[in-house]
């Protein structure tokens, strides 16, 4: 079996944002739904099925649909004063923008597997949980041996979608099926296939990173440090915030 050659992945790195401003500007939900409003990409119908606020329907089913952990399953556990849930990286430079105006923290999420809460906790203050459970396309190119893997997919989803078009070729990571690309990557990512071909992190070629200030870069754009900073020294953990979208790499027999 061959390495699936190139996972491309979306991470988006907020990593000032807590920092901005001594000064929590005013806010509540109004201000905060106008601000993403007025984000150019994001337009009022498409708002219903990317904002919730705590009293909205969807906000419990959303919230609890990959929070893992028990303990922090209840009405006590700190909550995200809002969720926003993005279907392309517009939606997340938007929320990037309007965070950071509301000096407002964000929490990242792709398969929620982290136990501590990490990805939807935060007991600092109000914060915005950005869940990337729509975030999840999957493109997967047989010819070249990469995919383009978005952030909030699943590594089951990953592996199915290589061996649907491919017998022989595999993306080296963990054996968790419902564990999120995004976390799992920013991490390093330990697999069956790791002493041939290393870590999940080694064999992404190219991630897309949300930067505080809301510009979305690739590679090229970010600079071999910053990306080996995310895919392979430090895993995004290092930035404090991050987001991730993938493409993937070959694996050879
Ligand atoms: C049952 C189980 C089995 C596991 N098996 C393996 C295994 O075989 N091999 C292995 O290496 N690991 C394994 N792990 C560990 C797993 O890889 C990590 O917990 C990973 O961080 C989970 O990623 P997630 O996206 O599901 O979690 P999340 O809780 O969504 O995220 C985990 C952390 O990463 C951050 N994060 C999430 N998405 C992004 C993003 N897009 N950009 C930047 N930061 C982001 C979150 O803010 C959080 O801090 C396993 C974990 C569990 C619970
Ligand atoms: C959290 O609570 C909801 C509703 O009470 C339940 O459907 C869900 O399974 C719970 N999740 C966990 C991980 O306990
Ligand atoms: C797959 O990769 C090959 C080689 O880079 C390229 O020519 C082709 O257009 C790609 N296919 C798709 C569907 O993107
Ligand atoms: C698997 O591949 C087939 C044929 O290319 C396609 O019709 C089907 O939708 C794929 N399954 C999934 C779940 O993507
Ligand atoms: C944001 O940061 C990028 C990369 O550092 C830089 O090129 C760009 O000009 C910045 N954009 C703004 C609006 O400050």
């Amino acid at each position: 079996m061959a390495p699936i050659g190139s996972i491309i992945f979306a991470l988006f790195s907020l990593p000032f944002l807590v920092a901005s401003q001594d000064q929590p500007l005013s806010w509540d939900d109004d201000q905060f739904y106008e601000c993403l409003l007025h984000e150019p990409t994001i337009f009022p119908r498409q708002l219903g099925s990317l904002f919730y606020t705590q009293s909205a329907q969807s906000y419990w089913p959303i919230l609890q649909s990959t929070l893992r952990n028990r303990r922090f399953n209840s009405s006590d556990a700190s909550k995200p004063r809002y969720i926003i849930t993005p279907h392309n990286s517009d939606h997340i430079r938007g929320a990037v923008m309007c965070s950071k105006r509301f000096n407002l923290d964000l929490r990242v999420r792709s398969g929620g597997h982290d136990y501590e809460g990490l990805s939807y906790l935060d007991r600092r203050g109000p914060f915005v949980l950005l869940d990337l459970g729509q975030f999840r396309k999957i493109d997967v190119n047989v010819t070249d041996k990469t995919a383009w893997v978005e952030a909030g997919a699943s590594l089951g989803e990953v592996y199915y979608n290589i061996a649907n078009k491919s017998g022989t070729l595999a993306f080296p990571s963990g054996l968790c099926r419902s564990v999120g690309v995004g976390g799992h990557i920013s991490g390093g990512g330990q697999g069956t296939l790791m002493r041939k071909y290393g870590l999940a992190a080694d064999n992404v070629i190219d991630a897309l990173i949300v930067k505080a200030n809301s510009t979305l870069l690739d590679r090229k754009g970010m600079g071999e440090d910053v990306f080996l900073g995310h895919t392979r020294r430090w895993g995004c953990k290092f930035w404090r915030r991050c987001l991730m979208e993938t493409q993937i790499s070959p694996c050879s027999s």
